[in-house]
Order: structure tokens, then C-alpha cells, then sequence
């Protein structure tokens, strides 16, 4: 029995040894596996963080892309309203030495007509008193007298002087017109008459409204209200004038090549322009042709840079941008356009009659 006894206590006392080497063995396990959450919480918070840094600078990477994209498109735009502006100062240059030449020439001719009229007076009346006084005179002058056939000689010398005349103060003018239209890169803001620069930018386009074998001449009707002082910068305006005018014409060119001459004789392409007060502080000019117009889909894109529908080569698409960034940036008025595909577009534009006191306001 003691033996029985003894060999229980043994056992349990191994027992309890066991016990407590598993208990230890457990505590370690739990530590470690304690240790193990805590580590793998310590590497999961620390991927997210990475996580969310490489989702932070990939959001950052989308903007500076976005950013460098934007950056890109508004020095495309830019390089392309510099080419236009040196285009039209090109244009600005050329025309302003084409005027001082013929101005030269043209002072010379007309300032000596008053003289040659003078003379070619004074000479008649000589003649005239040659005649009175020696009315039968030597065959020989009689025979000159018929072969240059004086009458009609006396009676023509001053119609010919008179349209000289006209003719001469027609090229002054004309080159007056150019040389208004050459002050393109007056930045300034000047108190200018609007009509003048309309009529300067038409003479520059007379070439384009003549009549050819294919069409008749393209009408301009005029209905000008009286906004004679507009204070504005002449030469970025006829800019406008002269990209909506072409615009216009291109339009008239493009309907017409699609109508026969009778077509276009029995309903005229004209280009209508009407200038008007609209209240004390605005003044409204309206161009409008009844050409091709502007298809419905692409309205929307007018104004925006590089949008054309002209050949290539023929367009640059950036005659509209220009003129909306001239109207509404820099002269803080407006610019829209009504336009029904078939009939024609009307394009309108808005200006502050004083530059200055509306920035004030
Ligand atoms: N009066 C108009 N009638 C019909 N379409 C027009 C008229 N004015 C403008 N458009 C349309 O708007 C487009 C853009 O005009 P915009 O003047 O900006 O460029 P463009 O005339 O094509 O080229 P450019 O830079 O040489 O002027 C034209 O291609 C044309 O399709
Ligand atoms: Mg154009």
C-alpha cells in the first residue's frame, strides 16, 4: 500500500512538474504571440502609412501632371497669340510702309497740280488772246489748231486736271486709311472713332468684295449710330473688326461656291454693320453676313483657341480667341455671336464707351 502510494505521489508530483513546464511553456507562447500582434500591428499600421503616403503622392504626381498639362496648353496658346499679334504687326508694318511710300509720289503730284492747273490756265487764256487778236493766222497754225484739235483740247485740259484731282485725293485717302490702320501696336487706350477703324479695316478688304465672273460684288450695308468717341485701343479693336469681317467673308465665299451666279445675283451676299448706343455706359457693334453659318454641334467651340474648319493652312483657328481675349479681357466688354446654319451669323460686340471710368466703377 505505502509502495501504491509512493508511486501515486511520484506521479503526480511529475505531473504537476508537467503542468507547470506546459503552463510556462503556454505563458511563453502567449507572450510571443502577444509580442507577434503587437509587431504585426506595428508593420500593418506602418504598410497603410505607406499605403497612404504613395496614394498621397500619386495623387500629387496626377496634379503636377495635370498642372504641367495646363501649363503646356497655355503656352500653346500663348506661342499662337504671339505668332497671330506678329502677324498682325507684320501686317501693321507692311501697310505702314507701303502708305509712307506712296505718300512721297503722291504729295509730289498733288502738290504741283494746283500749279500745272495755274499754268495750263494761263496758257489757254494766251492762246485765246493769240486768237482774239490775230484772228486769220499764218496756215501753218491754223493747220496745228485743227491736228491737235483745240476746242476739244481747252474743254478736256481741265476735266483731265479735275480728275487727276479727284484721283490724287483719293490715293490720300487711301493711304490715311492705311496709315490709321497701321497704329496696330498702339497698346494704348485712346478716345478713337469706331467707324473710322471699321472703314479702314473694309478698304483693307475691298480687294475681297469686288465682283468676279463667279459672283457679284458682296453688299456692305452701313447703319451707323453716332458713337464717334469710344474710348478704346484702336488697334487691337480693328483686330476684331478685321478677324470678324474675314471670318465673314470666308463664311459668304464658302455659300456662294455652292450657289450658281443667278443664285447669288436674285438673293446678294451682303455683310451688314450697325453700331448703336445701347445706354450711357455701352456701345454695340453688330457684323452680320448671310453666308454659310455656324452648324449647331460646333457653336459651342468658337471661341476656344486652335478650332477651325478651314483647310489646312487656310486657318489657324485663332482668330476668334484673340478677338474674345480683346473684348472681354482687355476692353471688359462682351462678345457673342447668333448664327442660324443656312441663313447666316450675326457677331456682336460690346464695349464700354469710357475704358477707364468703368474699371473705376
Ligand atoms: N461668320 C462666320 N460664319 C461661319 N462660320 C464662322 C464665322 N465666323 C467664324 N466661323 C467659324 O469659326 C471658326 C473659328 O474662327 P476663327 O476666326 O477663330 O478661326 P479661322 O477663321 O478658322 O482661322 P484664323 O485663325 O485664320 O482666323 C471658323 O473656322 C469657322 O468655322
Ligand atoms: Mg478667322
Amino acid at each position: 500500500m505505502d509502495n501504491q502510494d509512493n508511486s501515486n505521489s511520484i506521479q503526480i508530483q511529475e505531473l504537476e512538474k508537467t503542468n507547470r513546464i506546459l503552463r510556462k511553456k503556454l505563458e511563453r507562447c502567449e507572450s510571443e504571440r502577444r509580442q507577434l500582434e503587437t509587431d504585426i500591428a506595428t508593420k500593418e499600421f506602418l504598410l497603410k502609412k505607406v499605403i497612404c503616403e504613395l496614394e498621397d503622392s500619386q495623387t500629387d504626381l496626377q496634379q503636377r501632371g495635370q498642372e504641367l498639362e495646363n501649363t503646356l496648353d497655355s503656352l500653346h496658346t500663348m506661342q499662337a497669340q504671339m505668332i497671330q499679334s506678329e502677324k498682325m504687326s507684320a501686317l501693321g508694318q507692311m501697310v505702314a510702309g507701303i502708305a509712307h511710300e506712296i505718300n512721297n509720289p503722291v504729295s509730289f503730284i498733288y502738290g504741283n497740280l494746283s500749279h500745272i492747273s495755274q499754268y495750263t490756265n494761263d496758257l489757254l487764256r494766251l492762246v485765246e488772246l493769240y486768237h482774239r487778236h490775230f484772228p486769220h493766222p499764218p496756215a501753218e497754225i491754223q493747220t496745228e489748231r485743227k491736228t491737235i484739235d483745240l476746242e476739244f483740247l481747252e474743254k478736256d485740259a481741265i476735266m483731265v486736271l479735275n480728275s487727276i484731282n479727284i484721283g490724287t485725293e483719293r490715293i490720300r485717302d487711301i493711304v490715311l486709311s492705311l496709315r490709321n490702320f497701321s497704329r496696330l501696336d498702339e497698346g494704348e487706350f485712346k478716345v478713337v472713332d469706331i467707324h473710322e477703324g471699321i472703314d479702314n479695316t473694309l478698304m483693307i478688304l475691298q480687294h475681297r468684295l469686288k465682283a468676279t465672273d463667279k459672283s457679284p460684288a458682296i453688299q456692305i450695308i452701313k447703319d451707323y449710330g453716332n458713337l464717334s468717341h469710344v474710348e478704346c485701343c484702336a488697334g487691337q479693336i480693328n483686330q476684331v473688326f478685321m478677324n470678324i469681317l474675314v471670318n465673314a467673308l470666308d463664311a459668304l465665299e464658302e455659300f456662294n461656291a455652292k450657289r450658281t451666279y443667278r443664285e447669288i445675283r436674285d438673293n446678294p451676299s451682303s455683310i451688314a454693320i450697325r453700331t448703336s448706343i445701347v445706354d450711357s455706359q455701352w456701345v454695340k457693334i453688330a457684323i452680320a453676313d448671310n453666308g454659310s453659318g455656324i452648324p449647331e454641334s460646333i457653336q459651342k467651340q468658337i471661341f476656344n483657341p486652335f478650332f477651325t474648319t478651314k483647310p489646312v493652312g487656310k486657318g489657324t483657328g485663332m482668330g476668334m480667341a484673340i478677338s474674345y481675349q480683346i473684348i472681354t479681357e482687355k476692353h471688359s466688354g462682351k462678345l457673342e455671336f447668333f448664327s442660324t446654319p443656312g441663313k447666316g451669323t450675326e457677331f456682336v460686340v460690346q464695349i464700354p464707351i469710357l475704358h477707364q471710368g468703368w474699371e473705376v466703377i
